[in-house]
């Protein structure tokens, strides 16, 4: 059977008349794993739920098979953790601070331990500046620093891109890439910016409204959601798509980056139609090929999110 590091059954939380997890169940590997979702979908709920932070009204969690709830001290031995929001003491040095919590955790050999992530997050160069003087994307990456001190089993990062610009975003996601690479270190990453998540997760679990909508090997969730997927490219695009949505053969219609995307359930029939379309409309194709689901068209098509 397969070694999940991260298990949920029916994890039901309110808050009030609010329903933040709707009966969340998930499976999350060792790897690298994606945790997606629409701002208000639950992530940080859940995650504050595998913390042993926030008591479920009902349903089950588990971290290496220890109960979230009960056994939250021995499951903490074994996480790091970057919170959504995170505060730090301005004046103190990047090295500081990092020394600092390495202590509480009774880490030894401390100067070397913090030289080496400081080096593995990239922030050897700025280790001696106050940290209030760093970016955003130095900020988060302090965060990762911490998150990893102990080098532990499993590292949760509640949204770590939210906040940075591009290159921040890059440099980070490569950081985390290394560090698994060279320490095996698993990592769940919250995010509502799914792009991101492309280049370096192997898993995938998708949440809206506080339920899952969908989880699995990315690979596997690419061929799953790209079959039977149409790239169509024309000048008058939205006159297109909505002579597409009238087509019964079609299940979704999408517009993404000035391109149309279409699910279709007959593909022979679907390629039967354009060319009535096209002269219908007098339209000449520019572009028209059937594709590989990027994670961004599978969160479309999941969350149905269309833009
Ligand atoms: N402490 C709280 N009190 C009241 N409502 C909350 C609390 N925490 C979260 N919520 C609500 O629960 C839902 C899920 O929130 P959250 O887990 O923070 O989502 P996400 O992290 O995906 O943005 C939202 O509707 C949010 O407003
Ligand atoms: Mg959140």
């Amino acid at each position: 059977m397969e070694d999940f590091v991260v298990e949920t059954s029916n994890l039901v939380k309110t808050f009030g008349r609010v329903h933040a997890l709707n009966g969340l169940s998930m499976q999350i590997p060792k790897g690298i794993s994606g945790f997606v979702g629409k701002n208000g979908s639950g992530k940080t709920t859940t995650i504050g739920v595998l913390l042993g932070l926030i008591k479920a009204n009902t349903g089950q969690a588990t971290m290496f098979g220890l109960d979230c709830w009960k056994s939250s001290f021995e499951i903490r031995q074994k996480i790091g953790v970057m919170h959504e929001t995170n505060a730090y003491p301005g004046n103190f040095s990047g090295r500081r601070f990092l020394t600092h919590v390495a202590k509480l955790y009774g880490i030894t050999q401390i100067d070397q331990v913090i030289t080496e992530l400081l080096n593995d997050v990239d922030l050897i160069h700025a280790q001696d500046k106050p940290i209030k003087t760093y970016s955003a994307g130095m900020f988060k990456r302090l965060g990762l620093a911490q998150a990893l001190i102990g080098i532990p089993e499993l590292a949760i990062l509640d949204e770590p891109t939210a906040n940075i610009d591009p290159i921040g975003r890059i440099t980070l996601l490569e950081k985390i890439k290394e560090i698994h690479t060279k320490h095996g270190t698993s990592f769940l990453i919250s995010t509502h910016i799914l792009s991101d998540l492309e280049k370096i997760c192997n898993y995938l679990l998708i949440i809206d409204q506080g339920k899952t909508i969908d989880q699995g090997y990315i690979n596997n969730l690419t061929e799953k959601y790209s079959a039977n997927i149409y790239k169509i490219e024309v000048s008058n695009t939205q006159q297109f798509a909505a002579t597409l949505k009238k087509i019964a053969i079609i299940d979704k219609v999408w517009v993404e980056n000035g391109k149309i995307f279409c699910k279709v359930n007959d593909p022979e029939v679907f390629c039967a139609e354009i060319p009535k379309i096209v002269s219908e409309l007098r339209l000449p194709l520019k572009g028209f090929q059937q594709t590989l689901g990027s994670l961004e068209e599978i969160y479309a098509q999941t969350v149905g999110e269309k833009r």
